[in-house]
């Protein structure tokens, strides 16, 4: 696929996507969702030497200033609603994605912004991000998994003051709150990103992506998460990245591991 509204790059294994509407502050609009979802459907999951993913937005004011609110201007109720589980389905790929993805997030995230960097599995914090939910400021509430992720990464109450309010919050807030992984210093969220992205790519491939599925387990009503993580082990007991990481560890070498 031609990007249009996305830079995707790759060094050493590692992809970086840029939202690239710096104007629009990165707004989200129809074509990055298209293209997000072609990413993380296709050339993702095609890709074998991918070791994982960094999510950022073009220029140093905006990771994602929201959806694009000038679209919002056509939508009826089926539209709204059509446009809502679409976000919701492209950010469960991000969200279950079995590579690491981290948003690395230079500006303001708010709303639909807000709402990609949960769906990422860490967020690092440049020291001039702002996280915020200001859906109610436009008569609406949040759309792309907001109500939901805000209440897993925060809590109940702070999440409603947060939706409820429109406040916008700093970095060291997100990262008090525990929204923010870490808080660096502004241009260093992407290298930040990707100091932790090579050091997983160092773990054994298929624990990584098994644990994501753990991880994800807890927040589906219909899945048993410790049933899940009793399974999981089971598979990776059989592995053979297990037997040689075992193996490795008693031996006192370094790991080869094959993602088998
Ligand atoms: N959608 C479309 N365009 C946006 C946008 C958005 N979410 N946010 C900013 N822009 C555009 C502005 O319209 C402006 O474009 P023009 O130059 O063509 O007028 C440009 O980006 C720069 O924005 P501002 O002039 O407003 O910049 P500022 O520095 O004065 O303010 C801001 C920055 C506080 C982030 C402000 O732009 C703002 O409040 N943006 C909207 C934030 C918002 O409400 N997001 C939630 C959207 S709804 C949503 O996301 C629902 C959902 O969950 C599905």
């Amino acid at each position: 696929m031609e990007y249009k509204s996305l830079l995707v790059t790759y060094n050493d294994g590692i992809c970086t996507i840029t939202i690239n509407r710096e104007k629009a502050l990165n707004a989200l609009n129809r074509t990055v969702f298209a293209e997000l979802r072609y990413f993380f459907e296709e050339e993702g999951p095609q890709n074998k030497d991918l070791k994982g993913v960094v999510i950022t937005g073009a220029g140093s004011k905006a990771f994602a200033a929201g959806a694009d609110i000038k679209e919002f201007m056509d939508l009826d109720e089926a539209k709204a609603k059509s446009l809502s589980q679409n976000g919701h389905e492209v950010f469960f790929l991000i969200e279950r994605f079995h590579k690491p993805v981290i948003a690395a997030v230079n500006g303001f995230a708010l709303g639909g912004g807000c709402e990609l960097a949960m769906a990422c599995h860490m967020r690092i914090a440049g020291a001039k991000a702002r996280f915020g939910q200001p859906e109610v400021n436009l008569g609406i509430c949040p759309g792309y998994g907001g109500t939901q992720r805000l209440v897993q990464l925060v809590g109940k109450g702070k999440a409603l003051e947060l939706l409820l309010t429109a406040d916008m919050i700093k970095a060291d807030e997100a990262h008090r709150l525990g929204l923010a992984n870490h808080v660096v210093e502004p241009g260093e969220e992407v290298a930040k990103a990707t100091e932790i992205l090579a050091k997983i790519a160092s773990k054994a491939p298929l624990a990584v992506a098994k644990t994501v599925d753990c991880v994800n387990a807890y927040f589906d009503k219909h899945a048993d998460g410790y049933d899940v993580e009793a399974s999981t082990f089971g598979v990776l007991a059989n592995s053979y990245d297990f037997k040689e990481g075992s193996a490795a560890f008693i031996e006192k070498r370094a790991a080869n591991f094959k993602g088998e």
